[in-house]
């Protein structure tokens, strides 16, 4: 599905036979020369299994269950970083999408606190990177680098599972091999303008998060019952509704009967429904198969660094500022750095929840150390603060010149369609009833984001800064974003 939609959608030519996506290596990286290749070490492992027979899907990008322990140099971890909260037996956490922005993160972070962690990815989002010619604003190593140095540095395993969870014989492999006590699924397509460049994008999100997700709710139930799914949702599944947003469920009371339902979905574009149909479709297995769960309906997230990452270079995250991936305050931290006015699209009233990339860790491991019961699903707003576009605006704008950067703020015409001025007020109380401790926006998280901005401003792209993607132009022919 991957490449097929790759081969539809831009100039890259990947090669047909299935031979190609699989070239042992030393280096693990992924090249892209005239044919596509998914580079795997070939270094002395315990264990190495590659999965991805030609399967009926058009194209399957070739996967490897790759347990790094083996691999990795045994340089003596320095046990400096171990947590109060070490758990004696630490419990195994699958993490889909272990080499994402929020994925990488949780990984380090629930790998500090002594959790057995698994990364599973497919690591197609570097590869929307070079179908659209972006690049993270940090230089970021490849996934078996970053796992090779922290163990290094810590002494602790992560395994890593490379491969696609739509493609069910990979995904029950590895769940069979790691046996996971909690499945953190971060593993999706996660831009709304990717998801409306052009027909291929919007069903390649759906089909990739949807199946995704079903996969994985068949992989517990076959392999793993009583197994917690945490999943990673949007406070975008909400909409901006005219009434206070509840978390998860609203009590209704309609014709004298009273009722509490799934809170109403209004969705605004292909990659929020899909969440949408996610969460239906989780809520769903909960019930028929008493899959216990909780969906994190995330706010935006911004910030760099967390404790782990900020340890070696080479754990450096990814920031993502162009128009395609980059979300709003990264975005405008970035447009500051390098002198391009801050694009607020339309009127900039438009209000959302955000939340600090070290609260997106704490939530998710406090979720995991709580989990759902069996049958429950569990809805959780997992946000610490909102803001309107225009006051995320005027925030950088005041820090920028504490910096000495002159910043500017220009209104664009909105590629949405959105509310851009509307009532917004979402609860967000479960998370910090079961101990969040949440990082606030200050001024000093955002002095630091925009010495970043400016330490790395030289790998800035200002072309691909601008809106490029139209809600109301897509159309059916297969779109080339950026020149
Ligand atoms: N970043 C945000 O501001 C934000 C806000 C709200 C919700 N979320 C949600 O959090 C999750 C993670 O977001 P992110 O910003 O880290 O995204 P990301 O794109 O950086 O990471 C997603 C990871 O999942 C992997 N992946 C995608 N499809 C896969 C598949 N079929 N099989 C295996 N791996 C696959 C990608 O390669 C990538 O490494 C997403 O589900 C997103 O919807 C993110």
């Amino acid at each position: 599905m991957m490449a097929r939609l790759l081969s539809t959608s831009c100039p890259l030519d990947i090669a047909s036979s299935s031979r190609s996506y699989y070239k042992p290596s030393n280096q693990g990286s992924i090249s892209l020369s005239s044919s596509l290749s998914l580079r795997i070490s070939r270094l002395p492992l315990k264990k190495l299994s590659i999965y991805g027979k030609k399967s009926q899907r058009h194209c399957t990008i070739y996967t490897t269950a790759v347990s790094t322990s083996q691999e990795a140099k045994t340089e003596p971890g320095t046990g400096s970083y171990r947590s109060s909260s070490e758990a004696s037996t630490p419990k195994k956490v699958m993490v889909i999408g272990g080499d994402g922005y929020c994925g990488w993160a949780t990984s380090l972070h629930l790998s500090n606190k002594n959790y057995e962690v698994a990364i599973v990815d497919n690591l197609v989002r570097r590869l929307f990177d070079h179908q659209l010619g972006l690049d993270s604003l940090t230089p970021i190593s490849s996934i078996h680098n970053r796992i090779r140095r922290w163990r290094s540095l810590t002494g602790k395993d992560i395994q890593l599972y490379v491969g696609d969870i739509c493609d069910f014989e990979f995904l029950s492999e590895a769940f069979k091999s790691f046996e996971p006590d909690a499945v953190v699924h971060f593993g999706e397509q996660r831009s709304a303008p990717y998801s409306m460049i052009d027909r291929s994008r919007a069903i390649f999100t759906q089909q990739n998060n949807v199946i995704g997700t079903l996969n994985v709710l068949f992989a517990i139930k076959e392999f793993k019952e009583d197994c917690h799914l945490v999943k990673l949702g949007t406070m975008g599944e909400y909409g901006t509704p005219n009434i206070d947003i509840e978390e998860g469920y609203i009590t209704i009371t309609h014709n004298g009967r009273t009722d509490t339902l799934p809170y109403p979905k209004q969705a605004s574009s292909f990659y929020h429904l899909s969440k949408v149909h996610d969460s239906h479709n989780i809520a769903f297995t909960c019930k028929a198969w008493g899959i216990r769960a909780t969906d994190l309906n995330q706010g935006v997230v911004y910030g760099l660094r967390t404790d782990e990452t900020a340890m070696h270079e080479e754990l450096c995250n990814r920031l993502d500022y162009d128009a395609v991936f980059g979300t709003a305050l990264n975005r405008f931290c970035v447009q500051a750095a390098v002198d391009h006015p801050l694009t607020v699209y339309g009127k900039g009233g438009q209000t959302r929840g955000y939340l600090d990339i070290r609260d997106t860790v704490q939530c998710v491991e406090l979720a995991i150390a709580n989990p759902a019961q069996q049958g429950e699903f569990r809805v959780f707003n997992q946000f610490t603060e909102q803001f309107s576009v225009n006051q995320l605006a005027t925030l950088v704008t005041k820090a920028g010149e504490k910096l000495g950067l002159q910043v500017r703020t220009i209104s664009v015409p909105n590629p949405r369609v959105e509310a851009e001025e509307h009532y917004y007020n979402a609860k967000h109380t479960k998370l910090v009833e079961l101990g969040l401790k949440p990082h606030l926006l200050s001024d000093s998280l955002l002095d630091s984001l925009l010495n970043f901005a400016v330490q790395y401003k030289d790998r800035v792209d200002t072309k691909q800064i601008m809106p490029s993607v139209s809600w109301r132009k897509i159309g059916v022919k297969p779109k080339t974003v950026s020149a």
